[in-house]
């Protein structure tokens, strides 16, 4: 397996090089969809054996049966959770990245590609207004990023309430049911408890209602508030700045789970509603979201990394070389030791377009999310929930029950026109786009309302 064949080798990577080729460079792509394991035992039956099948056979399988049983969370009428629609370039590093075998958790194994993923944590860094001294790391998701965020909001506070001598050990977490369902997960991951703060009446956490919560609960019990910049359901930014204040005043550790939403940042027309996201102590965002990057992908950003390296490096003698250097390693600043460079693709995309073109694009998402809110409002069999501060639209077919939205998502995902599944609400069941992928065009929007009337 391991000897060099040079005309076999290269038989053996131009087959899988040619295939990402030909998917990165696709179009139309094809929706696709999930087949039924029956059916994929049948079509593509045992494919690990003691023989091997060859690279011949099992690229075909890969070609012809499993990868059309995937859905292209890339294609243009894909509007369901969050697409993920990577620039080519993006895409296409992605396979660089897989090729070179670069460590990207430590300066000593990986410093090229450190420095790289380094500038683009700093644009996102600036975008958000935190101080020079800022940085992170990018973990594999938002969920990953949430919880290596507040490990450090957990260490820290302890620490400090040690040093001070008062005897609290804080274990709650503040915030609103629309917090991302990954932030119970993983307090429960943590055995930290998290607690409830009203919304008002935009669905957003201010900072009347967290200071209410604090103080029903005893503000020397909390480690954290966990505010959201694009609530997953509805694409809704919490007051940040009503919110920073509150955590100054009590001292506390301001998340902001910016792992849909972050991206806005970037959108002139929606950046005031981010306002106060400067105090944060630490920020996500998703590029494999909003931001044209591959899965998978999270910039996690402290305020004041330090606080992170000292919660999460991980001692070990074998380590020591790294540890004990003054380099930047990123695996010091999250869960996890080993590491994929999984910023590099953003990076490279970044580099090549510039991030005037990030703006251009962000905002053109935006723009067609308008036009759906308008056509929403235009069309009497459809009603909007709640006009979009973002690029989620959630809104109601008059007269349909769950069964009928259910139906419709079949017929859309069975014809292979669209995927758009339905969404929950106070108990309602709604239909929800989430509009993040720039080839998503307005005529795509009108197609998929026809298809209600
Ligand atoms: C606001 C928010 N936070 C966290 C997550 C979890 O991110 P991931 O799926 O990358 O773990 C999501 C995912 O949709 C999200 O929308």
């Amino acid at each position: 397996m391991h000897s060099f064949d040079k005309d076999a080798d290269h038989v053996a990577v131009d087959k899988v090089l040619s295939y990402a080729r030909e998917r990165l460079l696709m179009d139309p792509i094809p929706l696709d969809g999930a087949q039924t394991e029956d059916y994929l035992r049948s079509a593509a039956g045992q494919t690990i054996t003691r023989e091997g099948l060859g690279s011949t056979r099992a690229m075909e399988l890969f070609e012809h049966t499993l990868a059309p049983a995937c859905l292209s969370t890339d294609h243009p009428r894909y509007l369901s959770f969050i697409p993920c629609a990577p620039t080519r370039e993006a895409a296409a590093f992605d396979v660089v990245v897989g090729a070179s075998s670069i460590y990207g958790g430590s300066w000593m194994e990986g410093a090229g590609a450190v420095y790289a993923e380094n500038q683009a944590l700093r644009w996102i860094s600036d975008l958000a207004g935190l101080p020079e001294s800022a940085g992170g790391v990018f973990v594999p998701g938002g969920t990953v990023g949430n919880l290596s965020a507040l490990v450090v909001a957990r260490h820290t506070a302890r620490a400090r309430a040690k040093e001070a001598g008062t005897g609290a050990r804080p274990y709650r977490i503040a915030a609103t049911d629309n917090a991302h369902s990954s932030v119970v997960s993983m307090a429960a991951v943590m055995d930290a408890e998290v607690c409830g703060v009203h919304v008002d009446d935009k669905l957003r956490l201010t900072g009347a209602e967290l200071r209410k919560t604090l103080e029903e609960h005893g503000p020397e019990t909390f480690f954290a508030v966990v505010a959201t910049s694009g609530t997953t359901n509805f694409g809704v930014v919490d007051d940040l700045a009503s919110v920073a204040e509150v955590c100054r005043e009590y001292g506390l550790w301001l998340h902001v789970d910016g792992a849909y939403g972050g991206a806005g940042l970037a959108a002139p027309s929606v950046r005031h509603l981010f306002d106060g996201i400067e105090h944060a102590d630490s920020f996500i965002v998703d590029p494999h979201k909003w931001l044209f990057a591959p899965f998978d992908c999270c910039a996690l950003i402290y305020r004041e990394p330090e606080l992170a390296r000292i919660a999460h490096t991980q001692e070990a003698g074998y380590l020591d070389v790294i540890t004990k250097s003054a380099e930047w390693n990123p695996t010091d600043y999250s869960i996890g030791l080993t590491r994929r460079a999984r910023g590099l693709p953003l990076w490279y995309s970044l580099a090549v377009h510039g991030t005037d073109a990030y703006v251009e694009a962000i905002e053109s998402t935006l723009e067609v999310t308008r036009f759906a809110a308008d056509e929403i409002g235009r069309r009497d069999y459809l009603e909007a929930v709640r006009e979009p501060d973002l690029s989620v639209v959630v809104f109601r077919r008059l007269g349909w029950g769950p069964d009928d939205y259910q139906a419709w998502t079949d017929r859309l995902l069975g014809e292979e026109f669209a995927f758009v599944v339905p969404t929950t609400f106070r108990g309602e069941t709604l239909t929800r786009f989430a509009i993040v992928n720039p080839h998503t065009t307005k005529e795509d929007v009108n197609a998929i309302l026809d298809t209600m009337s």
